[in-house]
């Protein structure tokens, strides 16, 4: 007999009763279906949240770290700015943290006045992430080095190692590394950095064209063995969250790029599919603090775990929440 093992019943009850009244709020109901477990109902809603917000520390509602009881999964969007949303999030929440920051200035969403700042705003989100993950879970980071072009034809475009840089900041943080995953794209997905080199074959003109991403994988520091982490579940639980999904072996994963019509940079939900199935038990909670337009709610939901989701711009929220619907509807 397969049971499920989510979340304990004062989450669904604390959506419906805290944020009816941002009238933003979307309720979706789901028959049970037997065999498996399945989510009998789940909420997806915006809230919108302010430092001074009077719903500080009462966001989220999980009410076990490692929950026993038949729930439903929920899906908990909240916009506003990822480190003051974070910072009413109660402590070891999150068993897993999927999320791809933004890539410095690379796109129109993002303005830093210089890269060292840049850097010590992710770190600062960092920092909650940590506080914030159960002992001993998964952190994954979603980053790439970037090329932010000359302004002028007389200048260099500078190259900025992202991943490099944030990780001797992530551990000391207190995470422990504990791979990197490359995911590669095909290579028209690349932007054409090649194309003097092949004009004129000249030695120090050469320069690659990025297919790649990382994916750096992170576990909160503890000396407790994964074993304990396994542990804490019912067998009953780790059966039903067996990855039964095909992963390469090696850590080189080849996934077409995503394209969404309202956000410019989504990642594939087949990443986010992956991560959260590697990482995460059914009925746990993923939290993706740069969720743009929740891929990896979606994901989480597809997979029956519960997701908290903090993004600023309005119109990805609502974006997330159209497509978190269409997985709902989608589902058996
Ligand atoms: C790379 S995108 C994430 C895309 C996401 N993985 C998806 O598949 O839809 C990064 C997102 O972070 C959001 N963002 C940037 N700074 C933020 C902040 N301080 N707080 C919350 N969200 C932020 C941006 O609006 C953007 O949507």
């Amino acid at each position: 007999m397969v049971s499920s093992c989510t979340l304990g019943a004062q989450a669904s009850s604390f959506i419906e009763a805290t944020y009816t009244d941002t009238r933003a709020v979307v309720a979706l109901s789901r028959g049970v279906s037997s065999g498996r477990p399945t989510p009998t109902a789940q909420a997806v809603s915006i809230i919108p949240h302010t430092p001074e917000d009077s719903m500080v520390g009462r966001i989220v509602g999980v009410d076990k770290l490692y929950p026993t009881k038949m729930q439903t999964p929920i899906v908990q969007i909240i916009q506003g700015d990822a480190l003051h949303a974070l910072a009413t999030i109660p402590d070891q929440t999150a068993h897993l943290t999927f999320t791809s920051p933004p890539y410095y200035n690379a796109r129109d969403y993002a303005h830093y006045p210089d890269y060292e700042t840049y850097l010590e705003t992710i770190v600062a989100v960092v920092r909650e992430i940590h506080r914030v993950t159960a002992e001993g879970r998964f952190f994954v980071l979603n980053t790439s080095p970037i090329i932010v072009p000359r302004e002028h034809r007389q200048d260099q475009s500078r190259r900025y190692a992202i991943p490099y840089d944030l990780h001797p900041r992530i551990c000391a943080v207190g995470f422990d590394f504990i791979d990197d995953i490359i995911w590669v794209k095909p290579a028209p997905a690349s932007k054409n950095r090649n194309a003097g080199f092949q004009q004129h074959r000249q030695p120090l003109t050469y320069k690659a064209n990025p297919v790649a991403e990382y994916l750096m994988v992170y576990r909160k520091r503890t000396n407790r063995l994964i074993d304990w982490n396994l542990r804490q579940y019912p067998r009953e639980c780790r059966d039903a969250s067996r990855v039964e999904m095909t992963v390469e072996r090696e850590n080189v994963w080849y996934i077409p790029p995503a394209h969404d019509p309202v956000h410019p940079a989504v990642f594939p939900i087949e990443l986010a599919r992956r991560i959260v199935a590697l990482y995460s038990f059914i009925g746990d909670t993923v939290l993706d603090p740069f969720a743009g337009a929740g891929t990896v709610g979606c994901a989480a939901l597809e997979l029956q775990r519960n997701a908290i989701l903090i993004e600023r711009d309005p119109n990805y929220c609502r974006r997330a929440r159209e497509r978190i619907a269409e997985v709902q509807f989608r589902m058996p």
